[in-house]
């Protein structure tokens, strides 16, 4: 008896230590700080996210994060991943949420919780469900009511998961996000207010709730009662963008919600990187100055499958991997800059205050890294099934989209029988977003959304040809209104003609549209069935049969199908012998999306720069493993190999990116400027207004000097404003000629209308001024002034000095 109680007693014991872990705390505003149950507190939060790491990995990555010195971890709430159909909700395996903030508590780190419904994170639709599109008109973080009954009942769903959590209820969540962003996409403060009285309702008054915004346009939105706090990245100047929110709140707490490490990459442009040391000094200005921080990203981790998303404007998709050059690498490991920010990070306690005298025994060691790298040789894929193969009931009729096919993610094939058309003709049409042309199974071309391309010419039709148009969607764009991104062909085809001057325009009505999903079980069902039949006819079983199925090597035995065979799906298989992480390399194929013993790998595509996908070796098995390629180009070889460091870096491209035409570059000098004069020095916005208003489809803008001699040219983002002063869309806008860009760096001309603060046009090293660039404003426009906003960092590098803008 005596003994049993003492076990009891000792399982009292243990119980009260974890319950008291568990206890029930707060988290509040106080004088120019946060307070944790009542004290002093420095947020230092590492973001990650959930989805973009294998669930068995996911509590290596927060003890690496915790190892950085970091005393939580900041996560969005994906919706689309949670509810990839109308109403049916997954909270298990990957998408457990609790169950990460619980490998957080568990580990000693506390958790902020962005749950959208929007979180842009170069995420597919910016976390939005496509199936909202399914109501055409339904307008997306607003109050339409269709929109608002589906995020109330998202979030009611998320609450039943993290409630418990919070720190009021023991749970380590000590704040909350209300929307993101908001002042990029509008001004609204009743959606933004709606939002945060959603949460509310949920979670309680006593949780803490936030909003996050730039430091140039938080006002818009800002709620009295919520915590405002910036977004800006590596090397800006930080003081500056607390200034405002130091003048309007001198008592609130400052903290940079997403302190950006390094940036995200685009299929084809180089992959973006940030200096380490930048980085951490800015980390350690804002310690020094008890300024709390999220580090987006501490670990990027990947976009699996068809979840990476897409900018605007123009319509620049984002790769799989989101290594986003952060300290710890898309495969959970150190990099250089971890160690650099590991070292400053040992200056400061817990709570994120400096050491007095010194860390005790230093940070927690960094945990070793659950699995070994490995390489694969090479191998083939020798199974293949045409895409055709996978085609579902056509529905005829009148063009339909992704969302009219009630598909989220995809391919689409559209045919129709054209008339006799004897001359070539302009095919044009709106095709989101990688359409490839065929007439009678003759491949003609493609049509590349990335390059804004909207026609394609064609030869002279037979009566009775068939034309064919297969339209890939990637991603859809999860920043700026063109959220709403309908997938497939938009709207109407037509066929433009012209002879003796006279213009015939033909557009086709009768159309089959078929879709073709991408998942693994279209993937695999099509494989078997080719393979069966295969295996039927090598037996001897079956005689003569359909030659599309019976081909399984290559395309080259097809005469009859010709090209049309050449997208679809393979097959191969490799051998281990042990686990381990690896990069498969696809650069031999064309465009499209893996899947590796059924788990979906992510997309790839020739043009780069990234060239190989992380497989997690948690996913992977001893013996035989299966790979299937979805590609609806076609390969230049069917073979993958792994290997032990990826490519991210390696552009395959027709042409360079770079805008330096000399037949674009506009002669200026009889041209009288509609404006001439000098910019102050420093950070910020600065408008030129002109003596009067000016009409022109070309802005030039030309740099006469630096504000620091020999400095290269930097614009980070410029603004036209109309006739009603209000801001020009700057959604047709194109770089029509600039004499000299950092393609390297990829700071091409294109970055000052790319809405994104933190990214600049730049000229070359040793490149002398003056210097021009030259923006196509797509049709002519009234002009009245001219918005211009220097580098974010420190003494605004690169910033202009004399200037003249023309407007012609
Ligand atoms: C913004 C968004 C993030 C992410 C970053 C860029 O700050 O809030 O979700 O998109 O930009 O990586
Ligand atoms: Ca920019």
């Amino acid at each position: 008896m005596k003994k049993i109680l003492s076990i009891l007693t000792l399982f009292a014991l243990f119980s009260a230590t974890v319950l008291a872990d568990n206890k029930p705390g707060t988290f509040t505003i106080g004088s120019k700080t946060f307070l944790l149950n009542g004290e002093p507190f420095v947020v230092k939060a590492a973001e990650i996210h959930y989805p973009r790491i294998p669930r068995p990995y996911w509590e290596h990555r927060i003890q690496v994060c915790k190892s950085l010195g970091m005393n939580a971890v900041c996560i969005y709430i994906f919706w689309n991943i949670h509810e990839q159909q109308e109403g049916q909700f997954n909270f298990t395996d990957n998408n457990d949420i609790a169950e990460f903030c619980r490998i957080a508590q568990k580990n000693g780190m506390y958790v902020i919780v962005r749950p959208g419904p929007y979180v842009c994170a170069e995420w597919e639709m910016g976390g939005l469900p496509w199936w909202l599109l399914k109501k055409k008109d339904i307008k997306l973080r607003e109050r339409d009511p269709d929109f608002m009954e589906r995020v109330k009942i998202f979030e009611e769903k998320v609450g039943e998961q993290l409630n418990p959590l919070t720190i009021q209820n023991g749970g380590p969540i000590i704040m909350m996000q209300v929307e993101n962003e908001y002042g990029s996409y509008g001004e609204d403060k009743p959606y933004v207010s709606e939002i945060r009285d959603c949460l509310r309702g949920i979670y309680g008054k006593e949780l803490e709730l936030f909003q996050c915004d730039w430091s140039s346009n938080f006002e818009k939105n800002g709620l009295d009662d919520l915590t405002w706090t910036m977004n800006f990245g590596t090397g800006a100047n930080i003081d500056q963008q607390f200034r405002r929110l130091g003048e309007l709140r001198p008592n609130a707490p400052k903290m940079c919600s997403e302190f950006w490490s390094g940036w995200f990459d685009k299929w084809g442009a180089r992959h973006e990187t940030r200096p380490a040391k930048d980085m951490v000094e800015g980390m350690d200005e804002m310690l020094s100055k008890g300024i709390s921080f999220s580090l987006y990203m501490t670990h990027g981790g990947t976009s699996f499958g068809h979840w990476a998303g897409a900018n605007s404007p123009g319509f620049a998709p984002d790769v799989t991997s989101y290594d986003y050059d952060a300290p710890i690498n898309e495969w959970g490991l150190a990099t250089p800059k971890f160690w650099e920010l590991r070292k400053m990070m040992q200056k400061y306690d817990e709570r994120g205050f400096p050491l007095q005298g010194g860390r005790k025994g230093g940070l927690p060691a960094v945990p070793k890294a659950p699995m070994p790298i490995i390489t694969v040789p090479k191998f083939e894929l020798t199974e293949f099934a045409p895409l055709m193969s996978a085609m579902t009931e056509p529905v005829k009729g009148n063009l339909k989209t992704f969302e009219e096919m009630n598909m989220g993610w995809g391919t689409m094939m559209y045919s129709t029988r054209l008339p006799e058309i004897t001359s070539q003709s302009e095919l044009t049409g709106e095709f989101h977003d990688f359409a490839q042309v065929f007439i009678d199974q003759k491949y003609i071309g493609k049509i590349d959304r990335v390059k804004n391309e909207k026609s394609l010419t064609i030869p002279a039709i037979k009566k009775g040809e068939d034309l064919i148009i297969i339209v890939e969607g990637m991603g859809r764009i999860n920043f700026g209104r063109a959220i709403k991104d309908f997938k497939g062909i938009i709207g109407n085809v037509t066929l433009t003609t012209e002879t003796d001057d006279v213009e015939m325009v033909l557009t086709p009505k009768n159309w089959a549209n078929v879709a073709i999903p991408d998942d693994y079980e279209t993937a695999k069902k099509v494989l078997d069935m080719v393979k069966g039949v295969n295996d039927r006819v090598a037996s001897g079983e079956v005689k003569g049969c359909v030659p599309a199925l019976a081909l399984t090597q290559g395309y080259e035995g097809s005469k009859k199908l010709g090209d049309l065979l050449k997208p679809g799906y393979h097959r191969g298989y490799f051998n281990l012998k042990k686990v381990g992480d690896t990069f498969l390399n696809f650069e031999t194929w064309g465009k499209g999306q893996v899947w590796v013993n059924g788990h979906a790998m992510g997309r790839f595509w020739s043009i780069g720069p990234q060239q190989t996908l992380y497989v997690p070796g948690c996913w992977l098995k001893k013996g035989q493993n299966e790979v299937i390629v979805l590609d609806i180009v076609g390969p230049r070889e069917t073979v993958v190999w792994g290997q032990a460091e990826p490519e991210l870096n390696k552009l395959q491209l027709e042409k360079s990116n770079k805008h330096n035409n000399i037949g674009d570059k506009p002669d200026l000098n009889s041209a009288t400027p509609v404006a001439t004069g000098t910019f102050k020095a420093g950070n910020g916005w600065q408008t030129v207004k002109f003596n009067a208003p000016q009409k022109g489809r070309y802005l030039a803008i030309e740099c006469l000097s630096t504000q620091k001699e020999g400095d290269r040219v930097a614009i980070a983002e410029l603004y036209l404003q109309g006739a009603d002063g209000k801001r020009l869309s700057r959604e047709p806008w194109k770089t029509k000629y600039a004499n000299s860009e950092d393609e390297a760096g990829n700071n091409l001309g294109d970055k000052v209308f790319d809405l994104q603060e933190s990214t600049y046009w730049q000229t070359e090293k040793g490149a002398a001024a003056p210097h021009l660039l030259v923006i196509d404003l797509g049709s002519v426009q009234n002009v009245t002034a001219l918005e211009y906003l220097p580098r974010a960092e420190q003494g605004a590098p690169g910033s202009i000095k004399d200037f003249k803008i023309y407007l012609y």
